[in-house]
């Protein structure tokens, strides 16, 4: 055996506690599924290679860590506990390792570094087990740690088989080893379920080593808060608050400005350049790129977007799977759905939405507008209430409209229609044929004054 590490992590349970028709390490929390944060901590450690413990649900855990040969799975089809879940896993370890961490794919706030920290001193003092703890001042629930006069653990307590004077330990099980390869692989297989819960606890692993003799030391987390488990989902929203905090706080410090914090929601993985500045409310999710100097307004919402330097995003507006080029301005309540693509300085004003719909440099829509299934040129001004007429019960239809042309107010494009280029539609038209380049389209009905009709009214 070599001296490698390979990780299992715990993921086989439902977690009813949860109340949820989806699997507890599937929820997202800051973003992506929560079993992505021990894993990614795994990994971003010394960590090698990962087994994923995996039962409810398998299918969905497999495909979230489809093609990624340092993952492989280990099934446990009932869940009769958290010992009995890493007996499962034994086979799939590598062989050349020689020491095993294992974890709960329930912990999100667990961060690398105490994992290297805890796997330093595992092989500093040569442990055979060395369990990761926090002092909690509220233990209630969590596996107690009992010590020795020499400070060496001699048990882990679950708090059903606790007694009084254990559940007064403050210090509690984080549900993070590092167990001797060996020494695993001889214990996990003799460990029994005569206790409160009847399950095999992998605890019992802990008094097993102690009882043989074996060194099983702890290695105590500063932070308590980073050993936080999710049962239900109130512990869920308070992971993810802390998540996005780490989250936004990297961003601070990389340059980003954020006028509170804490009313701003970023996933992970969205990357902002520096000097851009993040309003209160605004949401930024999914695999979104935002550049320098930005600015996102006050309750936005951002989605798989990627958008240029100097954009202003305003208040109130939506923005999915987009593109948008430098010095745009977007919004306020503006809302880009899936497939727009904004050339430089274009502005996209209040209550205009866009959808399948490339614009040109420079080119407007200022208001009360919607532009669907369009390709629009450079400089065109859309007036205020245009509509792209797109879809007509059946299919969906383009509206093509060239460089410079002019469409006024008020004005229906009744697509497949082609406006040519520097062209003027006036307003109030309903656009059913072609327009030729350098025209004037014009389609209203002639307007009838009669006067003194109001007077002979009375
Ligand atoms: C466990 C520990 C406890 C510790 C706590 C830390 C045991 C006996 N107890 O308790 O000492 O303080 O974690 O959060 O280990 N799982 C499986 N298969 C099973 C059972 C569980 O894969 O058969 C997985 C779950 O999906 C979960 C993880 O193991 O991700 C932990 O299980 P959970 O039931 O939440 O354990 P706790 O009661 O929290
Ligand atoms: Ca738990």
């Amino acid at each position: 055996m070599g001296n490698k590490i390979s990780a299992i992590v715990l993921a086989a349970g439902m977690g009813t506690r949860m109340k949820s028709g989806l699997v507890k390490v599937m929820h997202p929390v800051a973003g992506v599924p929560m079993i992505q944060w021990p894993v990614a901590a795994a990994f971003a450690s010394d960590v090698e290679r990962c087994v994923l413990v995996v039962g409810h649900q398998q299918e969905k855990v497999r495909e979230l860590f489809a093609g990624r040969g340092e993952v492989s799975f280990a099934l446990q089809s009932e869940q009769l506990g958290t010992g009995h879940a890493v007996r499962c896993a034994m086979t799939e370890l590598d062989p050349g390792a020689d020491t095993v961490l294992i974890l709960c794919g329930d912990t999100p706030l667990l961060e690398a570094q105490s994992i290297a920290g805890m796997l330093k001193a595992h092989r500093e003092t040569k442990a055979c087990i060395t369990v990761m703890t926090a002092a909690l001042a509220n233990p209630f629930g969590y596996g107690r740690i009992v010590k020795d006069a020499t400070g060496k653990v001699t048990a882990i307590t679950e708090e059903k088989d606790a007694t009084e004077k254990e559940r007064l330990i403050d210090e509690v099980n984080a549900g993070v080893y590092c167990i001797d390869r060996a020494f695993l692989e001889k214990a996990i297989a003799t460990i029994k379920n005569d206790n409160a819960q009847g399950e095999y606890y992998l605890t019992d692993v802990v008094r097993q080593a102690a009882q043989q003799g074996l060194a099983c030391l702890s290695y105590k987390v500063a932070d308590p808060r980073e050993i936080s488990g999710v049962n239900d989902r109130a512990q869920m929203a308070e992971a993810a608050r802390v998540l996005r905090g780490r989250i936004n706080r990297e961003l601070m410090l990389s340059g980003v400005t954020m006028i509170d914090p804490e009313a701003v929601y970023i996933d992970r993985g969205v990357r902002i350049g520096r000097d851009s500045v993040v309003y209160p409310g605004a949401t930024i999710e999914g695999n979104t790129v935002i550049g320098e100097r930005c600015v996102i307004g006050q309750g936005s919402l951002i989605q798989n977007c990627s958008i240029a330097d100097d954009v202003v995003v305003k208040a109130g507006s939506v923005l999915e799977d987009s593109k948008v080029g430098p010095e745009a301005a977007i919004g306020p309540m503006a809302h880009l759905r899936a497939g727009t693509e904004l050339s430089a300085h274009v502005k996209i004003g209040n209550f205009v939405e866009t959808k399948k719909a490339f614009m040109g440099e420079g080119s407007k829509a200022s208001h009360l507008t919607y532009l669907g299934d369009a390709t629009i040129g450079r400089d065109v001004n859309i007036g205020c209430g245009t509509i792209t007429c797109n879809y007509d019960g059946v299919k969906k239809h383009k509206t093509v409209i060239e460089d410079g042309v002019f469409v006024g107010s008020d004005v229906q494009l009744v697509a497949p229609v082609t406006v040519g280029r520097n062209s003027l539609i006036a307003a109030g038209t309903t656009v059913t044929k072609d327009v030729p380049a350098d025209s004037l389209a014009i389609a209203r009905s002639p307007q009838v004054n009669k006067e003194g009709y109001m007077l002979r009214k009375k």
